[in-house]
């Protein structure tokens, strides 16, 4: 009896594994054989990336179907063979839609590509670190379900559009390192699911922070340096509880520092400098910043 039982464990074992196999490279064929993409989102990435003189790396099949194999397995967008690269949504197998797209220090020129505007589904769209120039067009604001929008180095000029303030599951938006000009549109303070904004070192983007950012509750990190904001350090950023990481330097805020700071009991970066009267800042606020390591 022993030793059958111990004779056919393998038998069925092997059996297990040839089985899982033939299951799998069903699965992986019929993935291949039936995904499609979106015939016109395929056409706007097609698009942008000829103008850009880009392709999709070896181990991923763009020619006729950019959803297949890295974009829609378990890679992460982060994953450096998916540069430049998308992730697709296939939920609907023959017609899947684009909801990630990286292209990220390619040293690709030209304008905003108006082609995005394709891709509605978009949830994480990442352009750092190229030679973008012009304007950011005001389409942004319609693709709603974005949460990542990351536009950093780059050379954008005129206004950050208004229209970003629409982007209500948005929780992390980074602009800094661009010549942008006018002021922070208060329509960003209906951001209300923001944790992280880097928009720093943007040119001349000047004017005061709106009243409206005391509604960014969730800010964690919030690097605002080397820009030209003006006016007083606001009362209201003691609102901004959950922060750990808040950059100031290198504007031409008034001071004192508030004493509301002193609810900012989870900072652990606080860097402030060049205030106009800076100097009558009463330091008492720092007494409850128990993670504070840098200042
Ligand atoms: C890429 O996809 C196209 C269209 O589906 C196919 O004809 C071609 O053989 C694929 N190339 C590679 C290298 O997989
Ligand atoms: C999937 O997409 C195709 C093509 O757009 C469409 O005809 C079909 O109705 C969709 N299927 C479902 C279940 O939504
Ligand atoms: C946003 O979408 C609406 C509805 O589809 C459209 O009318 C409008 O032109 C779009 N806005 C921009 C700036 O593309
Ligand atoms: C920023 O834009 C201004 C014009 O708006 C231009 O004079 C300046 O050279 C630009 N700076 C950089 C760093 O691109
Ligand atoms: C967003 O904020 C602006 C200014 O702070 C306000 O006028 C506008 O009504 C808000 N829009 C929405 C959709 O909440
Ligand atoms: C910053 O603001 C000051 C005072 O308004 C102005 O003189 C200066 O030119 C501005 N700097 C930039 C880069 O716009
Ligand atoms: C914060 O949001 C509420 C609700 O949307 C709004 O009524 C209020 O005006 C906003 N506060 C500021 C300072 O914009
Ligand atoms: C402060 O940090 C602690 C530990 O990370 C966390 O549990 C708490 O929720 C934070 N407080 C706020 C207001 O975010
Ligand atoms: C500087 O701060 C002191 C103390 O808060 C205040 O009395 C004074 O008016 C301020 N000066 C300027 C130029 O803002």
């Amino acid at each position: 009896m022993l030793k059958r039982r111990t004779s056919s464990r393998p038998l069925h074992h092997v059996l297990l594994v040839f089985g899982a196999i033939v299951s799998l490279s069903c699965l992986v064929g019929r993935l291949d054989a039936q995904t499609t993409t979106n015939p016109s989102e395929a056409t706007a990435l097609n698009t942008i990336f000829q103008r850009f003189g880009i392709r999709a790396t070896q181990s991923w099949n763009t020619t006729g179907n950019p959803c297949s194999g890295l974009a829609i397995d378990a890679t992460d967008i982060d994953d450096p063979r998916l540069n430049p690269g998308i992730k697709c949504d296939c939920t609907n197998q023959t017609n899947c839609h684009i909801i990630r797209l990286k292209i990220y220090a390619l040293d690709v020129v030209g304008p905003f590509p108006n082609e995005i505007a394709t891709f509605t589904k978009l949830n994480f769209l990442k352009l750092d670190q190229n030679y973008l120039t012009g304007t950011v067009p005001k389409f942004l604001g319609n693709l709603t379900n974005l949460i990542v929008l990351s536009i950093a180095h780059n050379a954008f000029t005129g206004p950050v559009p208004k229209e970003i303030g629409l982007l209500n599951k948005l929780t992390v938006l980074s602009f800094g390192h661009n010549n942008f000009t006018g002021l922070l549109p208060p329509e960003l303070g209906n951001l209300t699911a923001l944790e992280q904004a880097y928009i720093n070192s943007c040119g001349a983007l000047s004017g005061e922070i709106p009243s409206s950012f005391a509604n960014l509750t969730k800010f964690k990190i919030l690097w605002a340096m080397d820009n030209n904001f003006t006016g007083k350090l606001p009362d209201f950023i003691g609102s901004w509880t959950s922060m750990t990481d808040l950059r100031f330097q290198g504007n031409s805020f008034q001071g004192p520092i508030p004493s509301s700071f002193s609810r900012l009991t989870n900072l652990s970066t606080l860097w402030i400098s060049d205030l106009t009267n800076g100097s009558s800042s009463s330091f008492d606020f720092i007494k409850n910043m128990k993670s504070l390591s840098s200042l």
